[in-house]
């Protein structure tokens, strides 16, 4: 059956959709929602530097693994991760690479899907006007209740888009929302660069200032890279699995991690003229989108439409990326069971509901544990495991067939990357902060 299900793996219709779903999935809530209050409260501008110096170090040579991984093994992250490391003469247990990013994947989307459904309430409240009455929005997304119900509904849209497959679902969905999201996304920064305090948030964004910078930046800035490029999670694993033997991984990943990073700083232009234009604090954290934006929108000529369009931009970004979430652990039950690609996205994803639904009801239980669990711990962990399996389990032969297009430059950066930054680096990170959570 397996061998089956193997022959049949499906493929990306062409290179087009596979960019459209991976950029899809790297671009969403981390680029609108989590970079804006990130940069905020680490010092603006030099935590952009170090950001970008973040994704070139540490996201690229992930997700070029990855991708090399997932092509080569042709299965979902667990099952590739064991095949590969048999593969190469070593334990088939090696598949604990994949198994720690299936489940940082899967936590990421129980808590991810939460803050979509407020995303998406707010763009409801603003299309109906809600932006003009104080408190507007709240009454759209007030008790607890009513915030199941939204995580709920978004919830469905993701299990319905993955369970209608990788080519009538994830990429029809990708390649018709991701073009119209650069369309909504390039019209909202030009209104807000001439409407708001384009010259403040400029500097803020770019002109470097070191003084905010402290340890605890660059662990902010890694997580981050990783959390925003979409790697340590089982997906690009995934994603990759559906690239045919031709394509070319460097480039591709390139482009990725270089859109990805775009849409993160043209996301402050859009946002901070804004902030600035009325003096709010660039540092409101988590949130900045939700409380200090809706403000702004209450006192804008056609708040309530740009915050609507905000909002439907932020949820779109949302919808690529949870799909993609959700397609990691579809992708390994479907291999491993015989449920359907239909029922194994409805079980998974309900399962995925109850968590976050647990997370709605108790503070404690979604700021503590699942958010630690799978930002702070599993994505890092992924991440260091990925490198540690690309780097040095996997031997630099095979990985240079998989990345046969790549200039020997960048393969030679990879390789070293796969080998010692990474793993020194988030070794490094993930000792002190387990030291310093526990002390
Ligand atoms: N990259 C997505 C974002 O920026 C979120 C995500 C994280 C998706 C991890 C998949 C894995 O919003």
């Amino acid at each position: 059956m397996a061998a089956a299900l193997a022959s049949t793996h499906a493929h990306w219709s062409s290179r087009f959709a596979f960019i459209m779903a991976a950029v899809g999935s790297a671009v969403g809530l981390g680029n609108l929602w989590r970079f804006p209050f990130m940069t905020g409260q680490n010092g603006g501008s030099a935590f952009v530097l170090i950001y970008i110096g973040c994704v070139l170090l540490f996201a690229l040579p992930v997700l070029m693994a990855e991708l090399a991984i997932g092509r080569h093994a042709q299965q979902s992250a667990i099952t590739s991760t064991r095949k590969m490391a048999i593969e190469a003469g070593k334990s088939g247990k090696w598949s604990i690479v994949g198994w720690v990013c299936t489940a940082a994947g899967f936590l990421v989307l129980t808590t991810y899907s939460v803050i979509a459904g407020q995303v998406m309430a707010f763009s409801a409240a603003g299309f109906a006007g809600g932006f003009a009455q104080p408190d507007g929005a709240t009454m759209f997304y007030g008790t607890d209740g009513v915030k199941m119900l939204w995580h709920f509904g978004f919830m469905v849209l993701t299990i319905l888009v993955v369970s209608r497959g990788l080519k009538g679902g994830i990429e029809r969905v990708a390649t018709i929302l991701m073009p119209l999201f650069f369309l909504v996304l390039i019209g909202l920064t030009v209104y807000s660069l001439i409407n708001g305090a384009a010259g403040a948030a400029l500097t803020y964004l770019f002109a470097p200032d070191f003084s905010a910078v402290t340890g605890q930046t660059f662990i902010a800035a890694l997580g981050q890279a990783f959390f925003s490029v979409s790697v340590a999670s089982a997906i690009m694993i995934t994603y990759g699995s559906y690239l045919p033997r031709d394509s070319n991984i460097g480039s591709s990943s390139v482009l990725i991690v270089s859109a990805d990073t775009l849409v993160a700083l043209i996301a402050g232009l859009m946002i901070f003229p804004i902030v600035f234009m009325v003096g709010m604090d660039p540092a409101a954290g988590l949130g900045l989108i939700f409380t200090a934006l809706p403000q702004v929108f209450s006192t804008m000529p056609a708040g309530n439409f740009i915050g609507g369009a905000f909002f439907a931009l932020a949820f779109i970004a949302a919808l690529t990326s949870s799909i993609s979430l959700l397609e990691a652990t579809v992708a390994f039950v479907e291999e491993n069971a015989s449920f359907g690609r239909s029922m194994t996205a409805w079980l998974l994803g309900g399962f995925a509901f109850m968590i976050g639904a647990g997370a709605v009801y108790s503070e404690a239980f979604a700021g503590g544990f699942v958010d630690v669990l799978s930002g702070q711990i599993l994505l890092p962990l992924g991440g260091f495991l990925v490198a540690v399996f690309a780097g040095w389990v996997i031997p630099k032969s095979l990985m240079r067939t998989e990345l046969s297009h790549a200039s020997p430059g960048l393969f030679a950066f990879f390789h070293f990357a796969v080998r010692y930054i990474v793993p020194v680096a988030i070794g490094s990170i993930l000792v002190l902060g387990l030291d310093d959570r526990f002390n």
